[in-house]
């Protein structure tokens, strides 16, 4: 047995309540003990297991949080849309049409270039402090296009998802239903040895409510666990849709009306805030604030993704999400730890607690607030993954 036990931590989050009543579970000067990759013990320094230690680890008073789990990105692509940014940075607003540039570079890019531009973002994610991350299709949309899509993202991460529904591609404008056909029967049949998730992208210029409803369900019926990309462009059904099938997390929720608050509220799925789409389509950031008051599970993730918000650093999500949305620094840290496990529902991660995995990240700062109060600078000095040392 491998057993590390990490002392002089200054400021350990936990996410575990029981330590100090609040979500974030504080401990000041505290020790983590790891044996095997899992978290074994967390506690005060001055409780901390001194038998069978092998090895000891001195944090100097820095500040130690669990990895960050990121629940949303699209990292299968190739080709990128700086055009499309710059164009928008000079005034021209975002559509879901700019999605099929990246369909046509994806479609002719070979598989060891899209495994090399996803393992790239996947780096330096994980030099950001993400130690989880789900990866969604969406830019192949054909059936060998969506499967090798899949397949890549599937060697990289268990939480892979089928986002064959991000848009009409443009052989089947003319005939969407086909397409619609097409997801639910060879496309997903293809899809599923890679997949844990289906998605619809259900807004503006995509997928309606009613072909949102009929791709997750066909999804459902084949053992694919439901997601949602919903009112991010506009207000509309997507969310109550969600809500009804029961889905993990509906994600993006930019535009949301009374009645979606209330749907939510007496639901268990998760709203997932991706301020990166909003920062760089230049739109109206969401207000947390309803969400949280109305008790609702909010999650915050990057959405990296070469057209709305090209960036794999979860510091930047919360540095916006506590600037722009009304976070305040600690749920926005929960949100990018826990809130994130709770959207891909699992138990294991997003928190330091006796058998959780041992993901956690040492910061320069003895503080965790330093996450959105030094925006842009790399706070994350140590990467631990399963208990190995990895940045
Ligand atoms: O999550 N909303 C849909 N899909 C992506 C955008 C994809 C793109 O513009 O390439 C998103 O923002
Ligand atoms: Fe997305």
């Amino acid at each position: 047995m491998t057993s590390t036990l990490f002392h002089n931590i200054g400021q350990l989050v936990t996410n575990d309540p029981e330590h100090d009543g609040t979500k974030l579970g504080l401990i000041e000067n505290a020790a983590l003990l790891v044996e095997d990759g899992v978290i074994a013990w967390a506690g005060p320094d001055s409780d901390a297991p001194t038998h069978h230690i092998k090895k000891k680890i001195d944090a100097q008073g820095k500040a130690v949080i669990p990895g960050f789990v990121d629940s949303h990105t699209h990292l299968i692509f190739a080709g990128d849309r700086s055009q499309e940014f710059r164009a928008r940075m000079l005034g021209e607003s975002y559509t879901a049409g700019g999605i099929a540039h990246t369909v046509e570079k994806t479609r002719a890019a070979s598989n060891q270039l899209l495994t090399s531009i996803a393992q790239g973002l996947f780096n330096e994610a994980l030099q950001s402090g993400t130690t989880t991350i789900e990866i969604k299709s969406g830019y192949g949309l054909t059936v060998v296009d969506e499967a090798r899509s899949l397949e890549i993202a599937q060697a990289l991460s268990d939480e892979t998802t089928f986002l064959g529904a991000h848009v009409v591609p443009v052989e089947y404008k003319k005939n969407p239903k086909d397409y619609v056909d097409l997801i639910c029967g060879p496309m997903l049949d293809a899809a599923l040895p890679f997949s844990k998730w289906i998605d619809v992208f259900c807004d503006k210029g995509a997928f309606s409510v009613d072909d949102a409803r009929t791709i997750l369900k066909a999804g459902m019926a084949k053992g694919l666990l439901p997601r949602l990309h919903a009112n991010q462009l506009q207000e509309g059904h997507g969310v109550r849709l969600g809500v009804e099938l029961g889905v993990a997390s509906v994600d993006h929720v930019s535009h949301l009306s009374e009645k979606d608050i209330e749907a939510l509220s007496a639901s268990t799925t998760v709203a997932t805030l991706l301020p990166g789409a909003e920062f760089s389509t230049r739109s109206p950031y969401p207000d947390v604030r309803p969400l949280l008051e109305a008790s609702i599970t909010v999650a915050i993730a990057s959405d990296c993704n070469p057209g709305s918000s090209y960036t794999t650093s979860m510091p930047f999500i919360i540095a916006i999400a506590v600037r722009e949305m009304h976070f305040s620094p600690e749920q926005a840290l929960w949100a990018a730890t826990r809130g994130g496990a709770k959207a891909l529902c699992r138990d294991d991660i997003g928190h330091l607690v006796e058998g959780a995995r041992a993901d956690f990240c040492l910061l320069s700062s003895d503080s965790y607030i330093h996450l959105a109060y030094r925006p842009g600078v790399n706070l994350v000095e140590q990467v631990w993954r399963d208990g190995l040392h990895i940045k």
